[in-house]
């Protein structure tokens, strides 16, 4: 049994998102969260959720604020199963206060869910007493959310699928580091009518599983995108490294839209994102651009420093884009304290 360090005390930790660039969609085990295949992603710079964790011997249930405001409904049971795990393997009974603070909107579709989660497994198991490794951490961010298993670490990110039903082997693992490909830029397009996410991912995709006749196939050839993914990144070629995201992004929106009721994440303006990506491509004779995006409107257009201006100046013309910000990969989670008050 450990004790929480130092008692009553918050403990504090801070994440950024992650997006996806081979995708996670479909469990073979729904409570653990282990995922069918193995996923990778960019972690991302600027964007970050900042979590303090304190258990207290006074405190009658869980709280959660988000954002200076308590958390009810769906984010709330979220937070107390995940605080059950932490108290189950640190053999704490206490409840706990959590206060969390995002620098981006919450659920505009930059995966709040990636940094939220991993922020919180660091700063939970940090107040619990727990002395864990990033690898122990990721495990555990995994239970949260399966995405913020990859959020553990900075730079690009490998989640491996594993084998074992007991989840021992199903951990996030980095694989470049942040500068790894200095030129690389992350625009996200932000999309003025996105919808606010009503279902969880983790219901979608087992819908996904259950009903798209096409998920069999993405099956099939997944393991190998995400090894040539792989390659390309490590010997930073640009062409094959677009075209591959694409193909990815693709793949992934055949099965969405196949499930049964079709989910269908994009508007409009996003559909339009995507086709002006293409066309830039088009003009310029050679991939300078390509795209992606999760369960949410927004896309993420990758592309080199070099291409920046032009790039963004088409995508700012695109009616219904009501924002872009240029990212680059970012940094991986880390510990901002231990005090008697939360910041
Ligand atoms: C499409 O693990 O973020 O972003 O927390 O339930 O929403 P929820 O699930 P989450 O699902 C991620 C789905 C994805 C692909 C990915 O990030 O790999």
């Amino acid at each position: 049994m450990s004790q929480p360090f130092p008692p009553a005390r918050f403990a504090g930790y801070e994440a950024a998102p992650n997006i996806a660039l081979v995708k996670y969609w479909g469990m073979r085990d729904d409570r653990l969260v282990l995922p069918r295949n193995s996923s990778l992603s960019m972690t991302v710079s600027r964007l970050r959720t900042r979590t303090w964790v304190r258990f207290d011997p006074s405190l009658r249930s869980d709280r959660f604020s988000l954002n200076g405001r308590p958390a009810g409904g769906g984010p709330l049971q979220g937070a107390v199963d995940f605080l059950d795990v932490v108290r189950e393997e640190a053999g704490v009974s206490m409840f706990a206060e959590i206060r969390s603070h995002n620098n981006f909107p919450t659920a505009s579709g930059l995966a709040s869910s990636a940094s939220g989660f991993a922020a919180l497994a660091g700063a939970a198991s940090l107040a619990a007493g727990l002395r864990w490794s990033p690898r122990e951490m990721s495990r555990l961010a995994r239970r949260g959310s399966g995405s913020a298993s990859r959020s553990i670490f900075g730079g690009f990110v490998e989640w491996q699928a594993g084998r074992r039903p007991d989840g021992r082997d199903c951990f996030a693992r980095p694989l470049f580091r942040a500068d790894h490909w200095p030129e690389l830029r992350d625009i996200v397009v932000l999309i003025a009518d996105a919808p606010e996410k009503r279902v969880r991912s983790a219901r979608a995709m087992q819908e996904t599983v259950r009903t798209s006749p096409a998920y069999s196939e993405r099956q099939r050839t997944v393991a190998g995108r995400l090894a040539a993914l792989r390659t390309a990144l490590r010997t930073r070629s640009a062409d094959r490294f677009l075209a591959l995201i694409m193909e990815e992004c693709d793949d992934f929106r055949r099965v969405c839209e196949t499930t049964v009721p079709s989910l269908d994440y994009l508007t409009p303006s996003s559909r339009a994102v995507l086709a002006a990506v293409l066309d830039l491509n088009r003009r310029a004779g050679h991939p300078v651009a390509g795209y992606t995006h999760d369960a949410g409107a927004h896309v993420h257009v990758f592309t080199f420093q070099k291409y920046v201006p032009r790039v963004r100046s088409r995508l700012r013309r695109i009616p219904g884009v009501s924002a872009t910000r240029v990212l680059s990969p970012g940094p991986a989670a880390r510990v901002i304290g231990v005090r008697s008050r939360s910041a």
